[in-house]
């Protein structure tokens, strides 16, 4: 059985636009960033990206696709879907979703895919051309104490899941990420958050040590809002 949530306007969607077969040419895999389950479209409705739910780890071999059913509304795609529409109404750069997925295999167990809009021109901060320009990590520091001052947890922030593009910097792949409560000041899951993209940025950012502490610095005066770059 298939269930397909759709945003407003998007009724034309149908099971087989989460299929990359479908699209022939007008699908490519991402090449960048990605752990190879998402594939760029050229759809009626414009740029998208298509991604399909893996597991990681040891049940991968078993089952790289499937997940425990526990009601269409704790599926992945749905989650990640209604999360991005709240993190949207709440002013958060995010990209639009379009379209999730659900197919239930028996009783128990579901394949997951969603559809996003492309933010056009963006690249993974480390690929992007600017990458060594403080003011930049500066501005990634306050897009994530936005996120962070709204409540969300970004379970899986990494260097690539940041997207820098001419209108700004986008947060993306919310799979698993959660509400918090709200509250202006320090919180283990906020520092969570940052560690893990420390080891990122330790990982992707191709600076030697002291070249990527600075950028780091930055990123921090950025969170806290001290433009320390101003001074300079
Ligand atoms: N809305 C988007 N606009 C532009 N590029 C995107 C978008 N969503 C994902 N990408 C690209 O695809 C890569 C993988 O997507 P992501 O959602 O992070 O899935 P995963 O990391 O699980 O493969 C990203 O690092 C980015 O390069
Ligand atoms: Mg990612």
């Amino acid at each position: 059985m298939v269930s397909v949530l759709c945003a407003p306007g998007g009724e034309d969607v149908d099971e087989q636009w989460f299929s990359p077969s479908f699209w022939g040419d007008n699908a490519v895999p991402v090449s960048a960033g990605g752990r190879g389950s998402a594939w760029f479209v050229w759809s009626p409705k414009g740029p998208l990206v298509l991604r399909h739910y893996r597991r990681g780890g040891l049940i991968a071999r078993l089952s790289e696709r499937r997940y425990l059913f526990t009601g269409d509304r704790r599926t992945r795609s749905f989650a990640e879907f209604r999360l991005l529409s709240e993190l949207r109404s709440e002013g958060l750069p995010v990209p639009k979703p379009v379209a999730a997925l659900v197919e239930k295999q028996g009783v128990f167990s579901y394949e997951a895919a969603i559809l996003i809009e492309r933010i056009e021109g963006a690249l993974p901060l480390p690929e992007h051309p600017e990458v060594t320009d403080k003011a930049l990590w500066y501005q990634v520091g306050k897009t994530i104490a936005g996120f962070h001052r709204a409540g969300l947890d970004h379970v899986d922030l990494n260097c690539d899941n940041i997207l820098v593009s001419d209108d700004g910097i986008y947060l993306i792949d919310f799979d698993r990420c959660r509400w918090r409560q709200r509250s202006p000041g320090p919180a283990r899951w906020k520092e969570k958050n940052l560690q893990r993209l420390r080891r990122s940025v330790e990982k992707r950012v191709p600076q030697g040590a002291a070249g990527k502490q600075r950028l780091w610095q930055e990123l921090l005066a950025g969170y806290e809002g001290q433009p320390s770059w101003k001074d300079a």
